[in-house]
């Protein structure tokens, strides 16, 4: 019946080009929820026996690489940013969670294009800037980067799939038509990468232009700037796939980690642990890193797992309930779990300051802060701070939600004199003053707003006061 109805909906697509890239994103997505069904139907789970920690060797330490000038490799590598999500967590759905202002006015994206220029020009080259967009991200994503148009900066966007989300109890996609409402279709996790880069034609447009690595990372991850000492490391092992990992600390037990799985590494997430084993997973002692999913993948290889085996990645089931109250599925896949697929692929153990995510409004709170400075895109860490790890943030669930974020960092701004250090006596009535505006906002905030607090927040920001 499924088979069925997709097949109608591919059929009523009028436009052939569309009607190709839906057809194929079907058929991907018709592969994905067979293998579901035969996969419950078997009760296939991991087996907890089976797994073991990576053995050291398959984890060299960023420390003991050699330092390295070696910048040939540059000439072969694209740099791809993952940037179909929409930071859902943090109480957005209207716009990419990249278009968020970070520092001095410059988004996410502007931040990472910023790190290419800075790269480009140091080392005379031409690395390309990807962004991986969904339909979610895609408008707003290129209305920002329109900006550059004219900058001295290739930057190349391709679209995830969109998958439909399916009826938990009927098995059936719930979008009657390609062109039916947005929500009822999803992005299908970062795993998607592999079938869109290979469905736009972009893999084989970068083989051709003679590109070989490309590095990967969360649009969020300011600290995943590009390494030589890491590529340099990446072509003389011949590895195929590198997963950049760290230290497991107590804030990240639930982070994904790799496995040597009967003699194969693989990717290890909490969705697919057996409930009685989650604590053994969250062990720091058992499992000492997690993954930061940057990676830097072989496209020659990729083209390879691509065009023999398949890149058949193990299946994230996220449970969700659409706007009516019917409970849905949607069938997910992750990045990292293609480590399987290739050879001499391994994991880095790399310093803490290569993970910079924004999950929570805590850490927006913490990289806006003046913990850190800008140097050329990157936050580099105060050296006068005496510990490598960040301070702790943990706010109320008054803060979980962008807006009132932004709030507080006003109030936190107003409270420091920037000179002289924390809470200068004279400020503090202004701070309670936008602490209190604060509050009343998130009270009647709406989730979905627009990116720049000083335009668009203005006409809440009276209000809140008028009902305050
Ligand atoms: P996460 O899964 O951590 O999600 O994505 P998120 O978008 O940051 O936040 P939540 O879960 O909605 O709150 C890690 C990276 O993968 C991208 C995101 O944009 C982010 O850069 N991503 C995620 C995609 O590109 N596509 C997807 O389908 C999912």
């Amino acid at each position: 019946a499924m088979r069925n109805e997709l097949n109608d909906m591919v059929a009523a697509v009028k436009d052939p080009i569309q009607k190709r890239v839906f057809d194929l994103e079907m058929q991907s997505f018709f592969s994905l929820f067979s293998r579901y069904l035969s996969e419950k139907a078997k009760h296939q789970v991991i087996d907890w026996e089976k797994i073991q920690p990576l053995a050291p060797e398959m984890v060299p330490s960023y420390s003991d690489l050699p330092d390295t000038q070696d910048t040939e490799i540059l000439k072969e590598l694209v740099v791809l940013k993952l940037n179909g999500g929409l930071g859902t967590t943090m109480g957005l759905s209207g716009s990419p969670k990249s278009a968020i202002e970070v520092r001095d006015g410059m988004t996410f994206l502007d931040l990472s294009v910023r790190q290419i220029e800075h790269l480009n020009e140091v080392h005379k080259t031409n690395v390309p800037f990807i962004l991986m967009n969904s339909f979610n991200t895609d408008d707003e994503t290129q209305r920002i980067i329109q900006k550059y148009a004219n900058h001295n900066i290739q930057i190349l966007t391709f679209n995830q799939s969109r998958y439909p989300r399916v009826g938990k109890e009927s098995l059936l996609p719930i979008p009657r038509s390609a062109t039916s409402d947005k929500s009822q279709w999803y992005p299908p996790g970062h795993g998607d990468i592999f079938d869109a880069i290979g469905n736009s034609g972009l893999l084989d447009k970068l083989l051709e232009a003679g590109k070989r690595y490309m590095f990967v990372s969360n649009v969020d991850n300011l600290g995943a700037d590009v390494d030589l000492k890491i590529l340099k490391h990446l072509v003389d092992s011949q590895c195929e796939f590198l997963a950049e990992l760290t230290d497991k600390t107590k804030a990240d037990v639930k982070g994904g980690t790799l496995i040597n799985y009967e003699g194969t590494v693989r990717l290890l997430e909490i969705a697919q642990v057996p409930s009685e084993h989650v604590e053994d997973f969250k062990s720091i002692r058992k499992f000492k890193y997690f993954n930061t999913n940057s990676i830097y993948i072989d496209l020659v290889a990729l083209k390879r797992v691509m065009d023999t085996e398949g890149m058949e990645l193990d299946i994230i089931i996220n449970n969700k309930i659409a706007d009516d109250g019917t409970p849905v599925i949607q069938l997910e896949t992750a990045m990292g779990a293609a480590i399987k697929h290739f050879k001499n692929a391994h994991g880095i153990n790399v310093p803490r300051s290569r993970f910079l995510p924004v999950k929570a409004c805590s850490d927006l709170l913490l990289i806006t802060s003046d913990l850190y400075s800008l140097e050329h895109g990157k936050l580099v860490m105060n050296p006068l701070r005496m510990f490598a790890q960040t301070p702790v943030v943990k706010l109320g669930d008054t803060f979980k939600k962008f807006l009132a974020t932004i709030f507080l960092v006003l109030t936190v701004f107003a409270a420091t004199d920037r000179n002289n250090g924390p809470s200068s006596p004279g400020l503090v009535p202004v701070a309670v003053f936008f602490a209190m505006v604060g509050i009343t906002a998130v009270m009647g905030a709406q989730t979905s707003f627009a990116m720049n607090p000083a335009r668009d927040l203005g006409p809440r920001m009276m209000s809140a006061i008028f009902y305050g």
